[in-house]
C-alpha cells in the first residue's frame, strides 16, 4: 500500500473547504504581506487563479522533483515584476496556514513537520535558481 502524504491529504482538506481557494489565498497574502497587495492590484480573477493554481502545484510537487528550469522561469519572471525571492515565503506560508485550518483534528506533529519541510525545500530550490546578485 503507498504511505498516505499528509501534504496532499492536507491540501484535498483545503480544496473542500472552498469553492474557490483563490480569494483566501490572496486575501490572506495581502494581510501577511501588504506591499505585495501593490505590486498585484492590477491582476484580475483569472491570473490570479492562474497564479494561485500554479502555487498549490509547486506545494503539492516533492522539491527534487521541480523542474528548476520551471522554477529559474518563474523566479525571474517575477523579478521583473519587481517580487523580490523572499517574498516567496510569506506566499508559501499563507497555503500551510490556510490548510492547517482546513484539515481541523487531522493534522498533527508528522503533518505539520512535512509542511515545515516541504517549505523550506521549496525555498531552498528558489535559492538554488536565483541569479546571483
Ligand atoms: C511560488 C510562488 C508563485 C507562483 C507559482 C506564481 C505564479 C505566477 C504566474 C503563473 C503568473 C502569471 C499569471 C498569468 O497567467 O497571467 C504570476 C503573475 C504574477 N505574480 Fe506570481 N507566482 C508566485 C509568487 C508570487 C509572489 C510571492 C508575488 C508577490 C507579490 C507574485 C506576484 C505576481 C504578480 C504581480 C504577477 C502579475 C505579473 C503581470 O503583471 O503580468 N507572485 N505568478
Amino acid at each position: 500500500m503507498t504511505e498516505e502524504d499528509p501534504i496532499i491529504t492536507s491540501m484535498a482538506y483545503l480544496a473542500a473547504s472552498q469553492d474557490d481557494v483563490t480569494p483566501l489565498l490572496y486575501e490572506r497574502f495581502v494581510r501577511r504581506l501588504p506591499e505585495a497587495g501593490a505590486m498585484m492590484r492590477h491582476m484580475d480573477e483569472h491570473m490570479l487563479g492562474r497564479m494561485m493554481g500554479d502555487l498549490l502545484v509547486l506545494v503539492m510537487t516533492p522539491p527534487d522533483e521541480i523542474e528548476p528550469d520551471y522554477l529559474a522561469f518563474e523566479v525571474s519572471s517575477h523579478d521583473a515584476y519587481g517580487v523580490r525571492p523572499e517574498m516567496f515565503a510569506p506566499l508559501l506560508a499563507v497555503v500551510r496556514d490556510a490548510a492547517r485550518e482546513a484539515t481541523g483534528g487531522y493534522w498533527n506533529a508528522d503533518t505539520d513537520a512535512a509542511w515545515n519541510a516541504r517549505l523550506q525545500g521549496i525555498c531552498a530550490a528558489i535559492d538554488r535558481v536565483r541569479a546571483p546578485v
